[in-house]
């Protein structure tokens, strides 16, 4: 089923000039790139973004993190690419990440109390629906 969803590229991967491998990455999987923006995130943002976060440990670190540069915020589209998108991004841990994802190849583990993990996938359709309108309100 062709579908749509919310990639994003965390600061982390902006700062390390990881970009254009990121997108590289997804364009060979064949995704359509729909929308691509630098973004500034606002703390206003981010609390509807990791709404089902809140409270947890790294809760503050994941939003101090994420507004610590500028993302690129993306919609992709694809067959299956919610999944795919998150296959390709590999395990949340970028240790643990198996090598050949975008995680597993270029993510390093920087003993923080946030996983510094390059992107973000949207993790369902609810989700992605959810995610893409908070990123880009008028698509
Ligand atoms: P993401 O999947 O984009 O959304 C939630 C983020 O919180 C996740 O990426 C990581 O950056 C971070 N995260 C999730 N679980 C943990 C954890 N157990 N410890 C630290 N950070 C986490």
């Amino acid at each position: 089923m062709t579908e749509r969803t919310l990639a994003l590229i965390k600061p982390d991967g902006v700062r390390r000039g990881l970009t254009g491998e990121i997108v590289r990455r997804i364009e060979a999987k064949g995704y359509t790139l729909v929308r691509l923006e630098l973004r500034e995130a606002t703390p206003e943002l981010l609390a509807e973004h990791y709404e089902e976060h809140q409270g947890k440990p790294f809760y503050e670190p994941l939003v101090e993190f994420m507004l610590s540069g500028p993302v690129v915020a993306m919609v992709l589209e694809g067959e299956r690419c919610i999944e795919g998108f998150r296959s390709l991004a590999g395990a949340t841990d970028p240790t643990a990440a198996a090598p050949g994802t975008i995680r597993g190849d270029l993510g390093r583990d920087w003993g923080l109390k946030v996983q510094q993990n390059l992107v973000h996938g949207s993790d369902a359709p609810e989700t992605a629906e959810r995610e893409i309108g908070i990123w880009f309100p008028t698509s």
